[in-house]
């Protein structure tokens, strides 16, 4: 059973493939408009969702096929039917579920028990589908990806970070993580990206000087400071201050430098209008990638 969990699970060809593939259906989408004839995927979601969820439903009904949405709210697993016995139910109807979960290991578990291919929507620890889709994008706006620098600023701690650091390394794009002094980046992502990184000779690195992440980068990226699952606190907020990407910050950056964001933002905390909405922000962009790259993965799955 393959299942679309972490982009850690994917060579560097599998997503290279994926992300030629997307390519090609935003380019001729009329050629798997039936690729999805009498096929269902579900969508299991236990958090808020609005570009994957619709990305997700849109491709089906694009390629011919269909989409269930479910929540905690509207079906039995938020009355304490088990994620085994949901899961197990789900795979005797549909061909595939995209899940939205909290914990990482919640993903796991429905993975190890479902017959049908499995997607992470999201998870507090990664979001392969969005970086699937922003490396689509950075080709789109770079011609490549070999040699890119990418420098995150915001939480170390993120699902949006643990994704980039399974995916950069493979692809030769050099990744700083910008952070609060005392934050450290996921232990195992971490591990794993500097293994990859050794091989294909990228740099890897955290550093606390949003002036010293932004200067020599092709890409400043952020996400909200605060995730879906975690409790937004004031000194948390004065902690990230420093990190906010501002037209002050981007014009310490090099001129041709893109602005991205898996959204949604938090506008006037991470990022200010003034940069979102700048020629540099490639945000809707990434937003409308998601569409094709997630094509491309359910072709990959059930096509
Ligand atoms: N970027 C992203 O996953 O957005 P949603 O939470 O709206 O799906
Ligand atoms: N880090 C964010 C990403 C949202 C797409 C969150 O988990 O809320």
């Amino acid at each position: 059973m393959v299942h679309f969990l972490s982009l850690r699970d994917f060579s560097a060809k599998e997503l290279e493939g994926l992300i030629r593939r997307a390519m090609e259906v935003k380019r001729y989408p009329q050629s798997v408009q039936d690729a999805m004839r009498g096929k269902t995927l579900a969508l299991l979601f236990l958090k808020h969702s609005t570009r994957t969820r619709v990305s997700f439903e849109v491709a089906m009904y694009q390629m011919g096929g269909n989409a269930i949405y479910l929540t905690a709210d509207t079906s039995q697993f938020g009355r304490g039917e088990t994620i085994a016995d949901t899961i197990r139910t789900l795979s005797r109807y549909v061909d595939a579920v995209a899940a939205r979960v909290f914990e990482h290991e919640q993903l796991e578990e429905l993975a190890r028990h479902a017959t049908v291919p499995v997607i992470n929507a999201l998870t507090n620890f990664n979001h392969p589908c969005q970086v699937l889709g922003d490396l689509m994008t950075i080709l789109e706006h770079k011609g490549r990806l070999d040699g890119i620098r990418l420098s995150f600023l915001g939480p170390a701690d993120n699902n949006i970070v643990n994704s980039l650091l399974h995916a950069c390394p493979k692809f030769g794009v050099h990744l700083t993580v910008c952070s609060p002094p005392g934050q450290r980046l996921n232990p195992t992502a971490l591990e794993y990206a500097r293994a990859v990184a050794r091989e294909t000779d990228t740099e890897v690195r955290l550093v606390h000087d949003p002036i010293e992440a932004v200067k020599n980068a092709d890409v400043i990226y952020t996400d909200v400071w605060f995730s879906m699952h975690e409790t937004p606190s004031e000194e948390g907020l004065r902690l990230y201050r420093p990190y906010q990407v501002n037209e002050a910050l981007m014009a310490q950056a090099p001129k041709d430098a893109v602005f991205m964001h898996c959204m949604p933002i938090k506008r006037g905390q991470e990022a200010t209008d003034a940069v979102a909405d700048s020629e540099q922000s490639i945000i809707f962009d990434q937003a409308e990638n998601r569409l094709h790259t997630q094509k491309a993965i359910l072709l990959h799955l059930i096509g």
